[in-house]
């Protein structure tokens, strides 16, 4: 009973899903009432109607096994899922009787939550209550994320009537309703994949190879000529990465394409868990593009509750330091601020990168197993407009089987994005590899980082689509024992920056929040009860990204005492979230920027002002310099102030915040801008400016990456 077939969620239920969206919803309703049940009965539960099959396995895992019941009776006779569950359950159990790590899985519910939350409460009385008294979080009727002195972060209501009005909720979309020729079956003892064919026919697989040189390194692949494979073929372990085509009889054309990632154990790996004492825990990034803390709230209703009723420690007044996905993942990797990234690491360059100090290669030197996979190559993180890797950056790297999917086979756009790739959304080529990853290195310490833009970057509603599959990605990971070592970091860069959200009156602080959960394996939590003491108590303090760069390198060295651990170079007044942070802190001690700080208050000033209508026509000019000043951008037209939205003072401070359009293209500009009222003028320097409609359509006719929100071809 070792094996599992390595989908992780069969044909059958995508097509329930998609056919029946309604009922779905009501017995996923219905099954979250099972769990809360018995959450409450924790342990008793033998009035349940689940008893007959947890009697089958475990008396103390009532959770998992219910929602492995719940599907069966969901899918009537569906035996493959059947299957599935009951070999991953019977592994996880074997698993428990031999390991005591591994114990943490079964007690965890939400009551236990509360009784920690509570004794943590009761410990530091002092702190709580100084919180409370500084930080009412809701105040004459309005709240707030963090509110002190130095910062007032408003808390706009995800469910306010105007985001309903533009928000579409999604259900599923099942990519291909035709069953699968092939199941992967993962051999858990030795790390093997075996190809099942599931009907009779004849079957081939073509290997995917990186391949491509110098500036188009990152950008190529290869495929090997198709190997015809028997039945329960053993997958070789210098095959990453494949495209099957399978034939029905008679065997005249190809009936189905599918493409399979496999990762292999590390041929040096040290296949043992070090004691309890020395060990380390092994870091998960795992990151969904352009999602807000209201998005998530909104638009991921049961990951949201999910990610609330676990060990989760959210960051509420997590502000963003830049402007789009690279200076924030930056400012995590590496610790660098834009200008310094960019000069370090000069992603133009080829082999740019390659020498740039991301925190994965701190990782490998301790001895982790790293992996680095991003969805929806063109716009990939290190190749939007940049060389990306001579080199795989990490053990593991996604991208030649990204980009070979995306080439390969079908490609179905949803929401202006490549939603589908073949038999999957495209997302799922990331978390899948992400699952087996962490399940091939579980037994050694890993740092993998795994990123998906394909479901949510370009519109704000189709998040949901992926709600309840992230929840059973996030159940996967726990039952397969990742969660007992695992620092997970689920999170976002930043949020809605364009389209209709991002004009409303929350749009400004949407585009500022990304979502950023954190979960701490327990024996971490028990080991080092004062840093998740600061973790919770951070909860309603202003963060950033360079924080989280700071807790990355904390994790390496838990022990060091926090005058001794490093800080980031872009930050120097930034530090580790399991550090309690100053709750008088403001933005530029977070290393945020004006322009992105949510901080402020504002008031309005009357777009009819002389001085509004004087700081927007030289905002534009300073934009039409700046391009003009680029190298590249000849074909950019010169801008016209068409209209000014909106002026507002920062604060009781010089800045204003302008919103306008220009012409042509009508494009949509939020910029911050230093006003010396007496001289009539705003400095010379370019403000931050955010551009708050779609670019990609209008710019292609510049290629450089700094300018392309300005540029009107
Ligand atoms: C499930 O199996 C039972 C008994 O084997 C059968 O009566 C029933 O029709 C099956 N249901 C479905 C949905 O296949
Ligand atoms: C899994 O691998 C182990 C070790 O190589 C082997 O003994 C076992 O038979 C394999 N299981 C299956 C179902 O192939
Ligand atoms: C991890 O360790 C467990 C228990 O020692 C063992 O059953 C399992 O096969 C190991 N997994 C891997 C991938 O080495
Ligand atoms: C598979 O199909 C072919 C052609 O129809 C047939 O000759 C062969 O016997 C089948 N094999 C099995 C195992 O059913
Ligand atoms: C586990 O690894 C450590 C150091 O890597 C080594 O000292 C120890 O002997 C190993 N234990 C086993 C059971 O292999
Ligand atoms: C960026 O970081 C570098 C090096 O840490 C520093 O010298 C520079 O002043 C920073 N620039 C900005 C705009 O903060
Ligand atoms: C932030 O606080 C620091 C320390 O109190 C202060 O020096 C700095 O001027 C403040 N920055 C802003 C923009 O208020
Ligand atoms: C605004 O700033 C001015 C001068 O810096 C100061 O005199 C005034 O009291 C401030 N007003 C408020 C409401 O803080």
């Amino acid at each position: 009973m070792t094996n599992i077939k390595y989908e992780l969620l069969p044909s059958e239920e995508r097509e329930q899903g998609e056919k029946k969206p309604s009922n779905w919803i009501v017995k996923i309703f219905f099954l979250s009432l099972v769990i809360f049940t018995l959450a409450i009965y924790t342990l008793s539960c033998t009035d349940s109607p689940l008893k007959s099959s947890a009697a089958l396995f475990s008396p103390w895992r009532p959770m998992r096994l219910s929602v492995g019941s719940s599907w069966t009776n969901n899918l009537g006779n569906s035996s493959r899922l059947l299957d599935v569950i009951y070999t991953t359950e019977t592994t996880s159990l074997s698993r428990m009787k031999q390991t005591e790590t591994t114990e943490e899985t079964h007690t965890e519910s939400s009551t236990e939550d509360k009784t920690e939350i509570s004794t943590i409460a009761h410990t530091d009385k002092a702190i709580e209550s100084s919180i409370s008294q500084h930080y009412a979080l809701e105040e004459s009727g309005r709240k707030y994320f963090v509110n002190s002195p130095k910062c007032k972060m408003s808390h706009p209501n995800p469910f306010a009537r105007n985001i309903q009005h533009i928000y579409k909720k999604h259900s599923y979309i099942v990519c291909d309703k035709s069953r699968d020729m092939i199941t992967v079956i993962f051999n858990e003892s030795d790390s093997t994949y075996r190809l099942h064919k599931n009907e009779n026919s004849t079957c081939c697989f073509k290997q995917i190879l990186r391949a491509g040189s110098s500036a188009n390194a990152d950008n190529q692949y290869k495929l090997r000529p198709c190997v015809e494979f028997q039945q329960d073929h053993l997958v070789p372990n210098e095959v990453t990465a494949m495209l099957t085509y399978c034939r029905r009889p008679p065997f005249d054309k190809v009936s189905q394409m599918d493409a399979f990632s496999f990762v292999h154990p590390r041929k040096d790996q040290i296949n043992n868990r070090t004691s309890l004492h020395k060990r380390r825990p092994s870091v998960l990034l795992w990151g969904i593009d352009s999602i807000s803390r209201m998005t998530l709230e909104l638009t991921m209703p049961r990951m949201y509750e999910y990610l609330n009723n676990q060990h989760w420690f959210e960051l509420q007044g997590y502000n963003k330091m830049g402007d789009n996905t690279f200076p924030n993942l930056m400012a995590i990797l590496t610790g660098f601020n834009k200008t310094y990234a960019n000069a370090r690491c000069h992603p133009d360059k080829v082999r740019g990168l390659d020498a740039c100090p991301f925190i994965w290669k701190d990782f490998k030197d301790k001895g982790y197993t790293t992996a680095y996979a991003e969805d929806w190559s063109k716009f990939s993180t290190f190749d939007y407009s940049s060389s990306g890797f001579f080199n795989p950056p990490t053990d593991v790297y996604g991208r030649p089987l990204v980009l070979a999917v995306e080439n390969e086979l079908r490609i179905t756009q949803q929401g202006q994005m490549p939603y589908c790739l073949g038999r999957k959304p495209a997302s799922e080529y990331i978390y899948d590899l992400g699952v087996q990853f962490t399940m091939v290195n579980r037994n050694s310490t890993f740092f993998g980082m795994f990123w998906t833009n394909t479901f949510s970057h370009n519109d704000f509603s189709m998040p949901s689509v992926m709600d309840e599959r992230m929840v059973k990605y996030m159940r996967t990971l726990d039952k397969n024992g990742i969660m007992d070592n695992t620092i997970i970091i689920f999170f976002s860069d930043h949020g809605t920056r364009f389209g209709p959200l991002r004009k409303l009156d929350s749009g400004f602080v949407d585009e500022r929040l990304p979502f950023i959960y954190i979960r701490v394996p327990r024996w971490i939590r028990e080991k080092y009860p004062k840093l998740l003491r600061n973790l919770q108590v951070n909860r309603n303090r202003l963060t950033s990204p360079y924080d989280i760069h700071a807790s990355l390198r904390h994790i390496l060295e838990l022990d060091t005492p926090k005058d001794r651990l490093p800080r980031p170079e872009g930050c120097s007044t930034c530090h580790s979230v399991f550090e309690e942070v100053d709750w008088s802190r403001n933005c530029s001690q977070a290393g945020i920027e004006e322009h992105w700080c949510t901080c402020d208050t504002f008031s309005e000033v009357a777009t009819t002002d002389p001085s509004a209508r004087s700081m927007s026509t030289q905002l534009v000019e300073s934009i039409n310099k700046y391009v003009a000043s680029k190298k590249g951008a000849e074909r950019c037209r010169l801008l016209k102030l068409n209209r000014i939205s909106s002026v507002q003072r920062r604060g009781n401070s010089s800045r204003y915040l302008i919103q306008l359009s220009v012409m042509p293209g009508d494009a949509l500009f939020e910029a911050t801008v230093e006003w010396d009222a007496s001289a009539q003028r705003i400095p010379v320097q370019m403000p931050s400016i955010s551009r708050l409609n779609t670019y990609a359509k209008m710019s292609k006719c510049s290629s450089v990456k700094e300018i392309k929100k300005y540029c009107i071809c």
